[in-house]
C-alpha cells in the first residue's frame, strides 16, 4: 500500500505539473488517466492487493485522486472552448474582426445621384411623391384628359380596387403634385421610379426609372431650357459631346423638344446604338404648357417655366455602355459588383 500512496502522490505531481495544451494533448491525458485502461482505472484495480483493514482509507484516497483528475480534465475541456459551459477562455480578443463584404451602389443609383448632384449645382432641390398616384396627377391636371391619345404611348398599370388609382408612368405627377402645394419660384428634380405595361425584353422593362426637372419663373424661356440641359449633358458625359432638339410633342409643353446627344459609342459616325444615325435621344422637354399653370393657380401671363424628364436606365445605358435593361433589375451581384462609387 505505501508504494502506492507514493505512486499516486507522483501522478498528482504530475497532474499538477501538466501545461495545458490543444486537444490532442487533453485526449492523451484522458486516456492516460480516465480511459477504461488509464491510470485512475489500474489504481481501482489494486484494490484488491491492499489488506482489508486499509481498504477503507486507500479507497478514500483513492476516490479523491480520481476527483482531482477528472477535475482537471474539465477544467483543461473548458479552456479550450470545447465544455458545455462556456469558452471566454478561448476567445482571442487580439484577432483581427472578420471582414463584412462592403456593397457598391447600384449603377442606377450612382447615375441617379449624379444627375440630382449636377441639376443640384443649378439651384434644382429634390421633389418626391408616391408611386400610386391618381389619374389627376398622372394624367389630367397634366392636360391629358381621358381619352387623350397620348396616354396611349404610355401603358399605364391601373388597380383594380379604385379604377382612379394608377402606378405613375412618369414622375411628372410630382411636378403636378408641387405645383399644387408651392408657389414660384418653382426649381425641382424629381427622381423616382415609374411603371409601364411592357413586355419585359432587352429593350423594355415594366417599370424604370426617371429623372424629371421643372422651372417656373418669371422670364423662363426656351434658351434657359436649352443652356440647363446642354450644361448637364456635358457635366454628365463630357465636354465634347454635342446636342441636337428635335421637335416634338407632350400634351404638358408647348412648344416641345426632344434631346439627342451625339453617340458616345461611335463618336458620331454611326453604329447599332445609334442605329447609325449617330444621335441618341435622352429626354423629352418643353415650355410649360400655360393650361397647367392655369390647373395650379399660377398665372401664366406671369410666369413661364420649362420641364424635362429622362429615363435613368438610358443615362446609365450610355454612361456604362450595358445595353440589356433587363441587368438592372436581376440583382446579379457579378454585375452588380463592377460598378463603384467613383462616378
Ligand atoms: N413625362 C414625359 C415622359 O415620361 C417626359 C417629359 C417631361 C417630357 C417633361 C417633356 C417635359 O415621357
Amino acid at each position: 500500500m505505501e508504494q502506492l500512496l507514493q505512486q499516486i502522490e507522483q501522478y498528482k505531481k504530475e497532474i499538477a505539473s501538466i501545461v495545458p495544451d490543444g486537444a490532442d494533448a487533453l485526449e492523451a491525458y484522458r486516456i492516460r488517466f480516465l480511459g477504461t485502461k488509464g491510470i485512475v482505472k489500474g489504481l481501482f484495480g489494486e484494490m484488491k492487493s491492499v489488506p482489508g483493514d486499509q481498504k477503507k482509507e486507500f479507497g478514500q484516497i483513492l476516490n479523491e485522486f480520481k476527483q482531482l483528475a477528472e477535475a482537471r480534465y474539465e477544467d483543461w475541456k473548458n479552456s479550450l472552448g470545447t465544455g458545455a459551459s462556456g469558452n471566454a477562455a478561448s476567445i482571442d480578443l487580439s484577432l483581427p474582426a472578420d471582414t463584412l463584404p462592403l456593397g457598391t451602389h447600384h449603377p442606377i443609383t450612382l447615375v441617379r445621384d449624379q444627375i440630382v448632384r449636377i441639376f443640384g449645382r443649378l439651384g434644382f432641390s429634390v421633389a418626391e411623391g408616391p408611386e400610386i398616384e391618381d389619374d389627376w396627377h398622372n394624367f389630367t391636371a397634366l392636360n391629358l384628359p381621358e381619352n387623350h391619345p397620348a396616354r396611349d404611348m404610355q401603358d399605364t398599370f391601373y388597380i383594380n380596387q379604385n379604377p382612379d388609382w394608377l402606378l405613375r408612368t412618369h414622375t411628372s405627377s410630382v411636378q403636378a403634385r408641387t405645383m399644387e402645394s408651392q408657389k414660384p419660384p418653382i426649381r425641382i428634380i424629381c427622381p423616382g421610379r415609374v411603371y409601364r405595361n411592357e413586355t419585359i425584353s432587352a429593350r423594355a422593362h415594366c417599370f424604370f426609372h426617371q429623372t424629371e426637372g421643372l422651372y417656373i419663373d418669371e422670364n423662363v424661356s426656351f434658351a434657359d431650357l436649352k443652356q440647363t440641359l446642354y450644361f448637364f449633358v456635358q457635366q454628365m458625359f463630357g465636354k465634347d459631346v454635342k446636342v441636337r432638339f428635335r421637335p416634338s410633342y407632350f400634351p404638358f409643353t408647348e412648344p416641345s423638344a426632344e434631346m439627342d446627344i451625339s453617340c458616345l459609342i461611335c463618336g458620331g459616325s454611326g453604329c447599332s446604338v445609334c442605329k447609325h444615325t449617330g444621335w441618341v435621344e435622352i429626354l423629352g422637354s418643353g415650355m410649360v404648357h400655360p393650361k397647367l399653370l392655369e390647373n395650379f393657380g399660377i398665372d401664366p401671363n406671369k410666369y413661364t417655366g420649362f420641364a424635362f424628364g429622362m429615363g435613368v436606365e438610358r443615362i446609365c445605358q450610355l454612361k456604362y455602355r450595358v445595353n440589356d435593361l433587363r441587368l438592372y433589375s436581376q440583382n446579379d451581384v457579378r454585375f452588380l459588383r463592377q460598378f463603384t462609387g467613383a462616378v
